[in-house]
């Protein structure tokens, strides 16, 4: 079994991406600026959100977090919006979800500038990706996307099995493994909460992409020998042994399945770093169509 490391394959991005911005500083350019907009204070959200920004520090770029109360309304909301698509200084920017039930998600994913949407949330941008042309993947598939390309894991002609059909991982990722290319051609398989007969389909899989959310759903009889295992799952569950409280689990019960795997990320540290190194990556993208379109 050959572990997918998440933690040490996104310090090398940002290793790459640091010697960017220094030939970007070495030129005299303006360096990539990634503002992130969260509403409300959900400890997970706003960890998520901390980690998103202290890794712009880590790397050069610069940085904006704005916190807004949970009683915003969708119209403050779409306001703030508006001044950050229009300020000339932000490259990119994301609005951390999920969003308080006051606020149609949708319309402000709409609302965000395509060419700011580093999340690649909007439906131009998503339709972009299903159609195989340049644009912002949204950053935890592209980050398991760019986990199984470094590892050399091979996807053409497997058959993958996306669990969950969220419009964040699930949904991407399936169309994305689907695609002309590596990673991609593979035979997808998108199951979800109406499924029947689910472990009948999983052992079938060559891989499994687990985005569901359930703690330790996974079992090894799900699971044919050599799969490759991919666990998006990151559940905070309580424990009050530890300093935190709680303990952070994947959807897949990693002891068991791993023993039955070919490749395996865990929880914490694998698919978690990629997609903050891969939402980087994104403003990195998104400074340089500015520049060149400036
Ligand atoms: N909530 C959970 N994952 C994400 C993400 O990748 N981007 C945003 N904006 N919100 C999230």
């Amino acid at each position: 079994m050959i572990l997918l490391d998440g933690k040490k394959t996104a310090q090398d991005i940002k290793v790459e991406i640091t010697a960017e911005v220094n030939k970007m500083k070495a030129n005299g350019e303006k360096v990539p600026h990634l503002a992130a907009l969260i509403v409300g204070s959900d400890g997970a959200s706003l960890t998520y959100v901390g980690s998103k920004v202290k890794a712009c520090e880590l790397v050069g770029f610069e940085s904006t977090l704005i916190k807004m109360p949970s009683t915003t309304s969708e119209t403050e909301l779409l306001k703030k919006i508006k001044e950050l698509n229009q300020n000339d200084d932000i490259d990119g920017f994301i609005v951390q979800l999920p969003l308080p039930e006051q606020i149609d998600t949708q319309k402000v994913l709409m609302a965000i500038c395509p060419s700011k949407d580093v999340d690649g949330f909007h439906p131009e941008n998503f339709g972009k990706m299903a159609l195989d042309m340049t644009t912002f993947i949204p950053a935890t598939p592209f980050g398991i996307l760019e986990l199984l390309e470094r590892y050399g894991v091979e996807t053409k002609g497997k058959h993958t099995v996306v669990i969950g059909r969220s419009h964040i991982v699930g949904r991407p990722m399936s169309i994305l493994m689907g695609r002309k290319g590596f990673p991609g051609n593979s035979t997808v398989t998108l199951t979800h909460s109406y499924t029947k007969n689910i472990a009948q389909i999983t052992t079938q899989a060559d891989i499994i992409i687990s985005a569901l959310g359930v703690p330790n759903y996974l079992k090894a009889e799900m699971v044919k020998d050599g799969a490759v295992i991919i666990d998006v799952g990151i559940t905070r569950v309580p424990d009050e042994t530890t300093e935190k409280g709680y303990v952070i689990t994947g959807d897949v019960d990693f002891e068991n399945v791993s023993k039955k795997a070919s490749y395996i990320t865990p929880v914490p540290g694998g698919v978690g770093p990629m997609t903050i190194a891969m939402l980087l990556k994104n403003t990195l993208l998104a400074r340089e169509q500015r520049r060149v379109n400036n």
